[in-house]
């Protein structure tokens, strides 16, 4: 059977990125989302490249729609990001459960329901299940002990459980990833999105405060988007999750990287408030293994491919800066 992709919470900041990914290799998508607008696969995919996916406006919440999807465009693999981020879920923890691990029990059910086609479901998974770096000696392995200290890390984890017991009762593949702060154009919501701000604000010439210091793992959003179409098409039968690691800085050496690649931002941005009680030593050779060849883009050039983004819109008069005000 020839591969169709479902990507949910397609319309998202990873998404835009996977689905740009997967149309520009010739494989069929399906584009599942709440939100009708392209906004964010605007910013990375031609009109071509988008007139190319099918779009369905579903909620993963609703099963009947969901699976529904799954029979009508003969889904092969699942790629599912779909979700509610750290503020949203601290607002509203009842609709972030019913979002983040309702829905994802829903694609895993749908999967389940029709095994003789989904071949593998790759969900995000988030570094939000780890503690803080004094809980472990040395680096953070994919087996390490889980410590979520929000409702959104605790529905992480949730989801990463549920997963296993859909291999061991039911034999749906599956394998989560746990990013750290993923950063490049149109990454405009949740708590690690202020890196990706800042860049923004530094192309603006507008002033931009990052409201934590010190260190964490930043990963480039191409090499996100590589890591789960690899996940989604390697030969792979089980349940695992694994930690996935691009560069580990300090918000300070953050700041300083831009400055290098915007001389004339510097002073702009600054950073101020505590750590993130995270963990940023992140060991994912085993996912590395699994998938050779994954890039892990140094900060720098990821920085730089922003800026490029941020000031092809600007020139295009299209770059959105509703979000620095938020
Ligand atoms: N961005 C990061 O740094 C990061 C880090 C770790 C984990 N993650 C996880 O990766 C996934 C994608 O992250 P992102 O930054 O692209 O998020 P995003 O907020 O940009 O995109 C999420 C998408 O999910 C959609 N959505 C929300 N509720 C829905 C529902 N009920 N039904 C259908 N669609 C719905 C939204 O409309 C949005 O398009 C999320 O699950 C997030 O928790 C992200």
């Amino acid at each position: 059977m020839a591969d169709h992709f479902l990507v949910t919470g397609a319309q998202g900041f990873i998404g835009a990125l996977i689905v740009k990914d997967l149309l520009e290799a010739g494989i069929p998508v399906t584009v599942f989302d709440l939100d009708t607008t392209p906004r964010r696969l605007r910013l990375v995919a031609t009109d071509d490249q988008i007139a190319r996916a099918t779009f369905v406006h579903g909620d993963v919440t609703d099963l009947p729609s969901v699976e529904a999807t799954v029979v009508a465009h003969s889904i092969t693999r699942i790629i599912h990001l779909a979700g509610l981020q750290i503020p949203a879920c601290r607002a509203d923890p009842l609709l972030g459960a019913r979002v983040n691990v309702l829905g994802t029990l829903a694609l895993f059910e749908a999967a389940r329901r029709h095994a003789d086609q989904v071949q593998r479901i790759v969900y995000a998974s988030s570094i939000a299940v780890i503690g803080p770096e004094e809980a472990y000696t040395g680096p953070v392995t994919d087996d390490a002990r889980l410590l979520p200290k929000t409702h959104y890390g605790v529905f992480k984890q949730a989801n990463e459980g549920n997963a296993l017991v859909y291999w061991l009762e039911n034999k749906v593949s599956s394998i989560g990833l746990r990013p750290y702060t993923v950063y490049g154009a149109g990454r405009d919501a949740g708590f690690t999105s202020a890196p990706t701000k800042a860049i923004k604000a530094a192309v603006a010439g507008r002033p931009y405060t990052i409201g934590y210091v010190g260190p964490n793992d930043m990963l480039y959003v191409d090499d996100c988007a590589r890591a789960f179409i690899g996940c989604a098409q390697v030969p792979f039968q089980g349940a695992e999750v694994f930690n996935i690691s691009g560069v580990m800085v300090t918000i300070e050496e953050f700041i300083a990287e831009l400055e290098r690649v915007i001389p004339e931002a510097k002073g702009l941005v600054r950073c101020q408030g505590k750590p993130i009680a995270i963990s940023p030593h992140l060991d994912d050779s085993r996912l590395r293994r699994l998938v050779p060849d994954l890039p892990r883009t140094p900060l720098r050039q990821g920085i730089a491919e922003t800026v490029a983004i941020f000031r092809r819109l600007q020139r295009e008069g299209r770059l959105d800066l509703s979000d620095l005000s938020g």
